[in-house]
């Protein structure tokens, strides 16, 4: 049986800082609590740090609890490959204030992360990336990899979250959600300047290799990059997002009230395999749903069942990579308020599912080198 020394565990924080997080916040703080008697289990805390939280643009906190279930995911993939089960011991809390307690118990034979899922390991946890350049679309391995995806998801969706599910949304319905998700983004001064905040263009600066959203990651290219670097200063920052919100206001009243009209033709529009307007085959796009009705339970429940969502979530992008698939995520298309109702009657007509998509992403293959998002150093462990 493998010993839970404080060494093992930094290894294993290390892998799931590997964790993916909404604007590369990586909210998480985890701590250590060796076991104290012989027939207590060590224990690992997770709380979140609270200046590393969306508060404007995501007011509910639901992308902070999923990346909170992704890195519970990843710490319970990496200890499984060591011999050691991770099980939740409770969930306190929510946004900010959420504290995670995970209970470590060392087996003698390795356990399965999760016996619904592939076994995945530490590589798969390294090697997954999101990417944002140009994807192909790949038919035969997004099949193979979606069915194994819905049939994990139905199965764990009984156990964890009920009405869990993954749904592919057709592609004219995906653009135009996607066209005016990106406006009621710029279009909202304080979320336009939230994000900013995690935009990272000087190279130069220690934070570029250390958190948010990299010139490199996100494909700018560098003579842009320097510009940015220069405009997107904290004095400087509200004033860009006034400018370009009060530039696209009039875009987005034109737009609440094209909504209606999309929403009652998405129906009649085309098959999810037509072509795309550069000509090339479009991509699947992919929503991460839950019931409806679970959106009503209340503060502590809720928190709970989005960490078990961001564990799917996880589970679902780990599942599409050993599948040679990357995501490009989009959740502007779930926090837009007329996108996601959009998407919501989606599912409702043609699916016959009361429920609200919590992630939605484009799937397919990676056409150029993706480059690696950075990461904060992990603090070593003192028992
Ligand atoms: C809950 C959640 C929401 C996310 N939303 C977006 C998004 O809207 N747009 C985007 O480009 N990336 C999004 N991401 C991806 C993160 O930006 C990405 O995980 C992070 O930058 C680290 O990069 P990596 O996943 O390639 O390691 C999201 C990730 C999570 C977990």
């Amino acid at each position: 049986m493998m010993p839970i020394t404080a060494t093992l565990i930094a290894e294993l924080f290390a892998h799931a800082a590997r964790s993916p997080s909404a604007h590369n916040t990586q909210p998480w703080i985890p701590h250590f609590a060796p076991a104290t008697t012989p027939a207590s289990p060590a224990e690992v805390h997770v709380a979140v740090d609270p200046a590393r939280t969306l508060p404007v643009g995501d007011p509910n906190s639901q992308d902070l609890h999923l990346a909170m279930g992704c890195w519970v995911e990843s710490f319970t993939i990496a200890a499984a490959e060591v011999g050691i089960d991770v099980i939740i011991g409770s969930v306190r809390g929510r946004g900010p204030a959420l504290e995670i307690r995970l209970l470590l118990t060392a087996l003698p034979d390795q356990p399965g992360a999760s016996d619904l899922w592939p076994n995945f390991t530490s590589a798969d946890l390294q090697h997954r990336q999101v990417d944002r350049g140009p994807l192909r679309r790949a038919e035969e391995p997004f099949a193979t990899a979606f069915a194994a995806a819905e049939r994990a998801l139905a199965a764990s969706g009984m156990a964890s979250v009920e009405g869990t599910a993954l749904v592919e949304v057709p592609h004219h319905l995906w653009e135009t959600s996607l066209a005016r998700a990106t406006r009621y983004s710029y279009s909202h001064a304080d979320i336009f300047t939230e994000t900013l905040e995690w935009l990272r263009f000087d190279r130069r600066a220690t934070s570029y290799a250390e958190d948010g959203l990299s010139a490199d990651c996100l494909q700018i290219p560098r003579p842009l990059a320097a510009v940015a670097a220069r405009l997107n200063t904290a004095t400087l920052r509200p004033w860009i997002g006034g400018l370009t919100s009060a530039a696209l206001a009039p875009v987005e009243f034109v737009d609440s009230l094209r909504a209606t009209v999309v929403r009652r033709t998405s129906r009649d529009r085309g098959s999810p395999a037509q072509a795309s307007t550069d000509g090339s085959a479009p991509l699947h796009h992919l929503v991460l749903v839950k019931d409806a009705t679970a959106s009503s339970a209340g503060g502590d429940s809720l928190a709970r069942q989005d960490i078990e969502l961001g564990r799917n979530l996880l589970r679902t992008w780990l599942l599409l990579d050993q599948h040679d698939l990357r995501v490009d995520v989009h959740s502007e298309i779930k926090d837009c308020p007329q996108t996601r109702s959009a998407v919501s009657d989606y599912l409702l007509n043609d699916h016959g599912l009361h429920a609200v998509p919590v992630a939605a992403f484009s799937v397919g293959r990676s056409t150029t080198a993706v480059p690696r998002s950075s990461r904060r150093p992990v603090e070593p462990i003192h028992s």
